[in-house]
């Protein structure tokens, strides 16, 4: 216990140190125990700095952090002690390494210093990581299927509702369309959105329609197929197959049909609900049973082509993957006997990404497997029971959604504040006042804490303490002690706690964030990120902290972290939090590609982060930001519930002629936040900005109003940043 053997050493100090024996004392000056203060220099302080540094390093941070655990090969930390992205994975070159500080600086500075003016919090996405993410998959089917000799083709889709971003998903396809990768849709605007991107797709890319589904959802995917895209409507439930065929008679379009088995094999993991028996989706073996019947009984057997199954997401090891795998393989070709054309075995999602890098298969955030041992299991156990039936091997196809998004988006947010214990002076405590007004029960207490003190006692100096904290606030809220004295013997029980090393050392870092908007799984279902310092690395993190988030929720805060940990370890913060660039301190998210986006919603009303898109290239700054856009503004997220932030402002700016009309005529200067109009931009501005704290260009007025700089904050046009240094080019797309 270091904390009690430095309070052990610190009790060999001078007798004298003590608390007031008795309530005539002057108020004493030091607490027996606690190191006195003292005032450290700039000059001491920069050394204390520098010594503790010189025992550590980048790649101390990089393994407290455990970024190669789970950051490889997508981002490491640098020399400068900053994260580095490497867009390319594994594949990419040393001077190809993007800083993400450098990206971070390029988009929140001001115009004026040639930045972007962009507010965070703020989601970068990497294209290059997504390309990469999305050859990685290819690539591990490919070669586990020439390896093994099996006898058709991977040909995955993405699952949009993982993120429906729209250069996300255009993304996928443009990356995906040499390799027939395709989109899975789940409702009818994410059908939409899919037959759209896949316009441009590869034409044999498969688009699987799955989600409970209406006639209109049908007639959609019907329509899809009539426009030459390679749909199939997967049955999710049994009385979806009379709408399917009535629809595509009226019609007359053929459908491809698939259908999604109940399989028996239960994942256990939190993901693992959708299966088994009594999982949500799906069909089991009899209704399986009456769907071939019935399209048999209309002469439609042979559309009947797909068998999709989700084991559910994170499936956390190949042994159950394999059994999933091969339980579903003796469903197709159950199928294939009973006549059906079956062409494509679906195997859905779950394929794990490993949040904590601990490569386990015992939690929800890891796996125990990689990408080439994951497709290494699912061609062995389709090939195994498809040979041992003869069966043609079927085209594979994966649903993989999470392993395809999660690394190519950066979540970037500030820390703006953090708690700091500062021990108040024993001197200013005014401990002879807060004795006097003591209850007898009290004094007494007090009397034993000082006894224990000077006797080195320190549990005992504890429950002393507490239990005089204990009768002063009952004191208090009967009236006999005033609100000084309560502050005192706060103060005291503090210093007692610090002094016995009981203090909770864990600060709270206040971070420009929702938790609720951005991180909503945290809140939701306890899914832990990776979150790290993206700068600073060099220096060893001096603190512990949780993350309080800006919701006026106490849910809204981060707790609990990688590895098991209820705190992170974090640097102090420099300066006063307001000031430049050099008091800044930006934490990255990391792994919060899939689902975050699309699950976050609107408490208290902070909206989405602002995003950028970030390429590889080969300059001196070796990216490009190749588009951005602010988050939604104050008046973005009013509308989202129902309010009309136009006629808001109308009746604001009304109500400010009615009331500053006078003043008005009066005001010479135009600027006064007495002059109506004045006003009016004002509350304009607060309507166009972001609902997040202003922590770069918030300025104030000289008559008091805090506005945030509209010109750096909102409207990012095309020219705005671009310009002296192409490398630096941004075009708004
Ligand atoms: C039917 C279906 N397919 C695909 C996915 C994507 O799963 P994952 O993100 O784990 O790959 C899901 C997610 O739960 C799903 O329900």
């Amino acid at each position: 216990m270091p904390a009690l053997a430095c309070c052990v050493d610190a009790a060999l100090s001078p007798p004298g140190y003590a608390l007031a024996g008795d309530s005539s004392l002057l108020a004493p000056v030091t607490f027996f125990g606690v190191p006195p203060a003292t005032t450290t220099t700039d000059n001491n302080a920069a050394v204390n700095v520098a010594v503790e540094n010189s025992h550590w390093s980048p790649s101390l941070s990089a393994s407290l952090y455990k970024i190669d655990g789970w950051g490889a090969p997508y981002f490491s930390v640098n020399s400068s002690g900053n994260i580095s992205v490497r867009p390319h994975g594994s594949e990419t070159l040393a001077h190809q390494e993007i800083d993400l500080l450098k990206i971070v600086k390029k988009v929140s500075d001001p115009k004026s210093s040639g930045g972007l003016g962009l507010p965070l919090p703020l989601i970068v996405r990497f294209p290059d990581v997504l390309k990469n993410r999305l050859e990685c998959l290819q690539s591990a089917f490919d070669y586990a299927i020439e390896s093994q000799g099996y006898e058709s083709h991977y040909q995955g889709v993405y699952p949009v509702k993982c993120n429906q971003d729209r250069f996300v998903v255009e993304d996928i396809v443009k990356f995906g369309s040499s390799f027939r990768f395709g989109l899975e849709a789940g409702s009818k605007p994410e059908l939409l959105l899919a037959m759209s991107c896949l316009c441009k797709g590869n034409p044999e890319s498969l688009l699987v329609c799955n989600g409970f589904k209406d006639g209109e959802y049908i007639s959609l995917a019907l329509v899809a197929r009539k426009l030459a895209l390679n749909t199939v409507i997967v049955l999710e439930q049994e009385e979806e197959l009379d709408l399917v065929i009535d629809l595509s008679k009226k019609l007359c379009i053929r459908p491809v049909i698939g259908v999604r088995a109940k399989l028996r094999t239960k994942h256990s993991g939190h993901f693992g609900s959708t299966s088994g028996e009594k999982g949500k989706f799906g069909l089991t073996t009899t209704q399986i049973l009456r769907v071939v019947r019935k399209l048999e009984q209309v002469g439609m057997l042979d559309c009947l082509q797909l068998l999709h199954f989700h084991i559910g997401s994170q499936i956390p090891s190949t042994t159950l993957l394999a059994d999933g795998v091969g339980e579903a393989a003796q469903i197709y070709c159950e199928l294939v006997r009973l006549g059906a054309h079956m062409q494509v075995i679906d195997i859905g999602g779950g394929l794990g990404i490993d949040y904590d890098g601990s490569k386990s298969s015992e939690s929800d955030i890891s796996v125990g497997y990689d990408l080439q041992e994951y497709a290494a299991a699912v061609v062995q156990a389709v090939q195994y029971v498809c040979d041992r039936r003869s069966i043609k091997h079927p085209i594979i196809c994966s649903e993989s959604g999470r392993a395809i998004v999660s690394h190519h988006s950066v979540l970037i947010f500030e820390t703006v504040s953090a708690t700091s214990y500062q021990s108040p002076a024993l001197s200013t405590l005014g401990l002879q006042y807060l004795v006097e007004g003591l209850s007898d029960d009290a004094r007494t207490d007090y009397h034993n804490l000082s006894a224990a003190a000077i006797r080195g006692e320190y549990e005992t100096c504890l429950i002393y303490s507490d239990q005089l904290k204990q009768r002063c606030v009952e004191q208090f809220k009967q009236g006999s002690l005033g609100i000084e004295q309560l502050a005192a013997v706060d103060g005291l029980c503090d210093l007692v706690s610090k002094a016995i090393g009981a203090t909770d050392s864990v600060r709270t870092y206040h971070a420009n964030l929702s938790v609720f908007t951005s991180i909503p799984d945290f809140w939701g279902i306890g899914q832990l990120f990776p979150i790290v310092p993206i700068h600073r690395l060099e220096e060893r993190p001096s603190a512990r902290g949780i993350l309080s988030d800006l919701t006026c929720d106490s849910d809204g805060k981060i707790d609990k972290f990688i590895g098991g940990e209820s705190s992170l370890p974090l640097h102090e913060l420099e300066g006063d939090g307001n000031g430049g660039n050099a008091g800044r301190y930006y934490l990255g998210m990391f792994l919060g590609g899939a689902y975050e986006e699309a699950l976050g919603g609107v408490h208290n009303l902070f909206g989405g982060p602002s995003v950028v898109r970030v390429s590889q290239s080969d300059g001196p700054h070796s990216f490009a930001v190749t588009r951005a856009v602010a988050g939604p503004s104050c008046g973005d997220v009013l509308r989202v519930m129902q309010h009309e932030p136009e006629l808001m402002f109308e009746t604001l700016k009304h109500r400010a002629q009615e009331f500053l009309g006078q003043q008005m005529e009066d005001e010479d200067d135009n600027n006064s936040i007495h002059n109506a109009s004045a006003l009016a931009s004002c509350l304009a501005r607060s309507f166009n900005n972001m609902p997040y704290l202003c922590c770069l260009t918030a300025a104030m007025n000289n008559n008091g109003f805090y506005y945030c700089d509209s010109d750096d904050f909102n409207g990012v046009s095309a020219d705005s940043g671009a310009g002296e240094d192409e490398q630096w080019s941004y075009c708004c797309a």
